[in-house]
């Protein structure tokens, strides 16, 4: 049996998993620094190295210590060394060449973004390659070609915001907490979704595989101070009635899934391709899942979800390094880290 640690210390989250080669998670353990960020709206990228320093030896020994085995017993180590916060990745790799010294086993590189659509494969134990990758996240929202695991290649995605960023930058003009999206999610279970028709940017353009979400971040705005006022939307927010709040976010919320389902469909057509497989932390809205699947049943598309806890940044998802172990992927001790690049292969 193969056994190999992975790292994952991209944005927000240490994460670090003990998986096997028949990809059977034997240990995993997630720390979320949310509350650190709550009261900034978002993740500030100097708490968050912080944290990951001060989070990464608990974490890991939790991890080891649930999994029942010895450090000596790992084959590799693998870390997510792109795309993150430089501070961050920073963190997790280093820890990972550590443990290579110490241990005298090989480095494995996780591309996050890839990591991500693995995690479908995980939780259906079932290939889903060839694809269509869509992630959406805090930081990306964008769509793949997924030849294979390893095999990505880039087919568009969004202009200005990500779907996540766009959820974290309204729930804080309304008031709710960080991170944005669980909070709109819940604020609009009792919100009409068609309380105000905000805009699709971009639906009406089928060939073009790209997403826009400023928009919709203006006219939530316009919504609640009006255009050209410089009043704090969050001030206004406070003195709305909560079903107003609701109606708001769910009205929103509404507007990216819309926005979210129709590029898929799109990307698909467009590509002639029949899988769809979704990661990401905006992948956990159960709206955009429920959407999302009736579409997919409509187009006679296999689609692959991933459970939420798989869908927000995880250890497990790094199981790709399974499939870079096969390949013969190491790497040298002298590894970077890649905040914006996106190592392919
Ligand atoms: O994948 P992830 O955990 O970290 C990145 O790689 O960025 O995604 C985090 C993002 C945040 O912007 C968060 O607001 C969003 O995913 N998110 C959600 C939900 N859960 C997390 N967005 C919409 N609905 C959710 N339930
Ligand atoms: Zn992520």
């Amino acid at each position: 049996m193969i056994r190999i640690l992975t790292i994952e210390t991209t944005c927000d989250e240490t994460a670090t998993a003990v998986i096997t080669d028949s990809l059977e998670v034997l240990g995993s353990v997630v720390a979320s620094q949310d509350k650190l960020h709550q009261k900034f709206g978002g993740v500030v990228p100097e708490i968050a190295s912080r944290a990951h320093l001060e989070n990464i030896i608990p974490v890991l020994d939790e991890t080891i210590q649930r999994a029942g085995i010895l450090l000596s017993d790992l084959d590799a180590v693998a870390v997510a060394n792109t795309p993150g916060l430089a501070g961050s990745l920073l963190v997790g790799l280093s820890a990972a060449k550590a443990l290579c010294v110490a241990l005298k086993k090989p480095l494995i590189a996780i591309n996050h973004l890839q990591a991500h659509i693995y995690a479908c494969k995980i939780a259906f134990r079932e290939d889903p390659f060839p694809c269509i990758g869509l992630i959406v996240s805090g930081g990306h929202s964008s769509f793949y070609h997924c030849a294979t695991p390893l095999d990505f290649t880039a087919l568009g995605g969004t202009i200005d915001d990500a779907a996540g960023e766009a959820f974290d930058k309204v729930a804080a003009m309304l008031g709710l907490p960080y991170p944005g999206g669980p909070s709109i999610e819940k604020a609009a279970e009792k919100g009409n979704p068609y309380a105000y028709s905000f805009p699709r940017s971009l639906l009406d353009e089928p060939e073009r595989l790209a997403f826009s979400f400023s928009g919709l971040k203006t006219a939530v705005r316009y919504r609640l101070v009006g255009p050209g006022k410089t009043t704090e939307p969050v001030i206004v927010a406070a003195g709305l009635l909560e079903q107003e709040i609701a109606d708001i976010a769910a009205s929103f919320q509404e507007a990216v899934v819309d926005c979210l389902v129709g590029k898929s469909i799109q990307a698909l057509r467009k590509t002639g391709m029949k899988t769809l497989c979704l990661g990401g932390g905006v992948a956990a809205n159960n709206r955009f899942r429920q959407k999302i699947e009736n579409a997919a049943q409509n187009e006679h598309i296999r689609l692959f979800i991933a459970p939420i806890t798989l869908c927000t940044d995880n250890a497990v998802m790094g199981a790709i390094a399974i499939e870079r172990f096969h390949a013969g992927l190491f790497e040298p001790l002298d590894l970077e880290v890649y905040p914006g690049l996106i190592r392919q292969k």
